[in-house]
Order: C-alpha cells, then structure tokens, then sequence
C-alpha cells in the first residue's frame, strides 16, 4: 500500500497526548510546563505540552516498535532507504555512529581531508588510522571543494585493506560533484561508502535538485534535516541502504551516543519535515525556485562582489570583491538584520528556505544601502589558501594510540611550526579543522590562520595559541 506522506505519527500521538491534560509524576521536570517561570512560559507553552518523555503509548527511540518505528518507516519509504534512523544529536550523533560502526582501533579508513570535524571525533573516537584524501582547489569556486577521482582511486588502490570510504556531499555551499564514480570505484574493492550529507536532505526530492548520494549507492547517508527543511535544530535523519553494513551495529552506536531521553519534539519535527519534503508539489518547487532566483539576482546586481554558480538553488554564494573583506560586508548586513549563514574570508553563503522569500524589498533596499558605505573601505590583502594541502594522500604524523599517551603543551602559533598539534584548529563555521590533532603544523598553516583571525574569522579556540605534543 502506498504511503500516506501527510501522516505524521509522532507528532500526531504526543498532540493527542498532550490534549488529554495529563497529570504529570514523571521527568521532565517542567510537568507539561506548569513548573516553569512565568515569563518565559509564554515563548515556551506550547512546545512544553510536546516536551514529553517515553510513557505509555509514546514509544521508545532506542528500540521502536508503534509511533516511532512508524514515522522511521514513512522516512524511509520517501528517503528510499532499507532504514532511517531518527536522530536527536546532529549529523554530529550519525557521523560518530557510522564510523563508530564500520572501524575499531588501528583499521584504515579514507577520509576525504577537508571534513567536518564531527567526523574527525569520530575517527579519534573509533582509534582509527585514517588515510586522507586531499580535496581538489576549485579556482572558480575559489574554496577546496572535493577529492579528485585519481587521488581517491590511489588511495584505495594503495589501502585497498582500508574498512570503508568517508565523504562529504555536497558542501556547505551546496556543491556537488561526480560521487556516483567514487562509490562505484569503493564498492569494486568491496568498500562500504559513508556519506556526510548534512546539507542535503532536500536533494531526496529529486529533480532540480542534484541527486542525493543515497540515490546514487552510497552504504550511509547523514542528513541534518535542520539545516535545509523543516526541523528543529539538531534534528537529523541517518539513512542506512547496504549488504555491507548491518542496521543493528548503527543502532549499538546511536543508542550509546544519543540521549537517552532523547527530545520528542525534536522527533516530531523530523516526523513533520519529511512530511513538508514528502507533500511539496511542483508548483511549489516552482515558487521556490523562482524566488531563488530573485534573490541570487538581486544579490548580482551589488557592485561589491557576485554570485557564483551552485549546484544546490537553495545556496547562493556571494563572493566578495578582491580588497573588501567579507567579513565587514556581513557586518553591514547584520547591522540592518539580515543575517547570512556563513561567512568565510571572501564568500558569504546565503541559504533559501523551502518557501518563496517574502521580504524581496527590503532585501533590494539592504543590499543598495550598504554599497555606500562600502566604497571608502581599507583594502585587504588577498589570502592564498590554495597551498594548504600540498600533498593528494597524507595520514596522520601519529597513531591516536601514541597521542593518548604523550604528554604536550601550550605555545604559540609560530613556535608550532614543524610540530605535530595535540588539538585541531577549527574555522567555525564552517567547522572543517584547517589543522587536524596528530597533523604536523607547517609555515603555510598558521600563515593562513593568522591572515583568517585578522579579517574577523572565528576560530574555535578555549585558548590562544595551540598545545603540541612534546616528545
Ligand atoms: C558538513 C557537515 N557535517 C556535519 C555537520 C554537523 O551537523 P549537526 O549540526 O547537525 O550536528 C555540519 C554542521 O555544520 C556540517 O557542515
């Protein structure tokens, strides 16, 4: 029978629930919200009376079997997958769970370099011996993009006793690239594929839309349904299609990783987002994309920078003048409430909604106000970037056995130099180390670093400086 995509069970059973006014002698502690501060109660009313726990009839994350396992199978019937796994952590809590499930201590793992760094953790986590595949410098794009194929391939050609393949797709700026080969290429060597899709759950609807790589045979697909539709953040989807994974090793995994009261509104969201994803009709798509347009339009005809081509239609990458600092071009922005997502030294990343943008006018008026101030700006130095990652394959200088074990310290940047680090060094967003824990620190490293701090980007630091291993 076909699915009916308008059902959301989750939500549909805790509405129900909370409508029958229960009295509360359970967690969690706010009792449907009648012990909760006065003030804030009136923001949080009504998602409190969703804010429930696993009782009666409510169902159980870790091992669904009536709500839950209902509205998993509805995602995975419209997902295409042989399981989909709700989870209430991020794409962070899946990307722990599918290495954590394909690789123990010392096993190689290709990882393409330039990755989250929630698949970093994982890699420690697991005690894995990663081999990382170096991504290409798009001069287009002006960013590291993807691994080339020829590097990919070298690298399995020469670990071909690695336990599986990890990569991302598509960027953070939606873009795409040939992955379909790279799967194929894995799967000849009997390499299960694990993908960080965490910005591509919309890519499941299809056509304009770039293909998502679970369509395209990938083992595990990471969705952060959070980011690209309808859900509440931290709300993600883990999708599992494969003969060379068991479901029953993830789920080990995600239950040691997540919460074990894990949110139901959270859950209902991911139940409801699917549903958004599932129900939208081509008119809609139309609507959609068409205000995309509008905007990528409107953002081209500023005279301080242009729009690069996507893959994605919801992501419209503004890349910045050479000389103006993208940083203080968000500033401005910022300054009249328009808020981008990401901001890098010289791209500012925008994403679009899953519904037409209302606010076209005040957009036009923002985007024309600030060329004014704009025009007496210091120039800034460009920042070369495209000689971070000289070499196509490299691992770590040190096992993440021996780094457990040896003693390190703090110094500054330029004393790192020709050390190895005991901490990665992390741009946020968009949260890829641009120097991995066990990697050797080089010149070129805190040459970049040092250039991204000045022109205002945040780097994920406690403490100035960074720890390196004494040996
Ligand atoms: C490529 C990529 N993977 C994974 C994550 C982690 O996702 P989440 O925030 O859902 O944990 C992010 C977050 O920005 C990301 O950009």
């Amino acid at each position: 029978m076909k699915a009916d995509h308008r059902n959301t069970p989750i939500f549909q059973r805790i509405k129900q629930f909370s409508a029958d006014s229960p009295l509360s002698f359970h967690v969690p502690g706010h009792k449907n919200g009648t012990v909760f501060p006065h003030g804030p109660y009136e923001y949080f009313e009504e998602i409190l009376k969703l804010d429930v726990t696993e009782l009666p009839g409510l169902d159980d994350l870790h091992a669904p079997n009536d709500s839950i396992a209902e509205a998993e199978g509805l995602a995975s019937d419209f997902f295409r997958s042989d399981h989909t796994f709700f989870l209430v952590g991020g794409s962070t809590a899946g990307n722990l769970a599918m290495i954590l499930a394909v690789c123990s201590a010392g096993d190689k793992v290709i990882v393409q370099r330039n990755s989250h760094k929630s698949i970093i953790n994982g890699l420690e986590l697991s005690g894995a011996r990663p081999v990382f595949v170096s991504p290409k410098y798009d001069k287009e794009a002006d960013r590291y993009t993807n691994p080339s194929m020829s590097a990919l391939r070298e690298a399995i050609r020469k670990h071909s006793d690695a336990k599986a393949v990890v990569l991302t797709y598509p960027d953070y700026f939606g873009k795409t690239y040939p992955i379909k080969e790279m799967i194929d290429l894995a799967h000849e060597f009997h390499l299960p594929v694990l993908v960080d899709e965490a910005h591509g759950v919309h890519f499941s609807l299809g056509e304009p839309f770039p293909l998502s790589a679970l369509h395209l045979g990938a083992d595990v697909v990471v969705q952060s349904a959070h980011k690209m539709a309808p859900a509440m953040t931290m709300a993600s989807f883990l999708h599992i299609k494969s003969t060379l994974i068991k479901k029953e090793r993830i789920a080990h995994f995600l239950q040691m990783i997540q919460s074990s009261s894990p949110s139901y509104p959270l859950m209902a969201s991911l139940d409801i987002a699917r549903s958004y994803l599932a129900t939208l009709d081509s008119a809609q798509i139309t609507s959609i994309l068409h205000s995309t347009k509008n905007v990528r339009d409107l953002l081209q005809t500023a005279n301080y920078g242009e729009v690069l081509v996507a893959d994605d239609p919801l992501k419209i990458t503004f890349h910045v003048k050479q000389g103006l600092s993208a940083k203080e071009v968000a500033g401005l922005l910022e300054e009249r409430k328009i808020y981008p997502e990401l901001v890098t030294h010289n791209q500012i990343l925008f994403i679009h909604g899953l519904k037409p943008l209302k606010q076209v006018e005040a957009l036009k008026k923002t985007i024309k106000s600030i060329e004014e101030q704009l025009k007496n700006r210091p120039n800034h130095a460009t920042i070369e970037i495209a000689k971070l990652f000289p070499q196509p394959i490299q691992e770590l200088a040190l096992s993440y056995q021996e780094m457990n074990t040896l003693p390190y310290r703090h110094v500054s940047f330029t004393e790192g130099i020709g050390h190895i680090a005991a901490e990665a060094v992390t741009p946020y967003p968009p949260g890829i180390p641009l120097i991995l824990k066990g990697e050797m620190i080089t010149a070129a490293h805190i040459e970049i670093i040092e250039q991204l701090r000045e022109q205002g980007v945040r780097i994920q630091q406690r403490e100035k400086g960074i720890r390196i291993f004494s040996k």
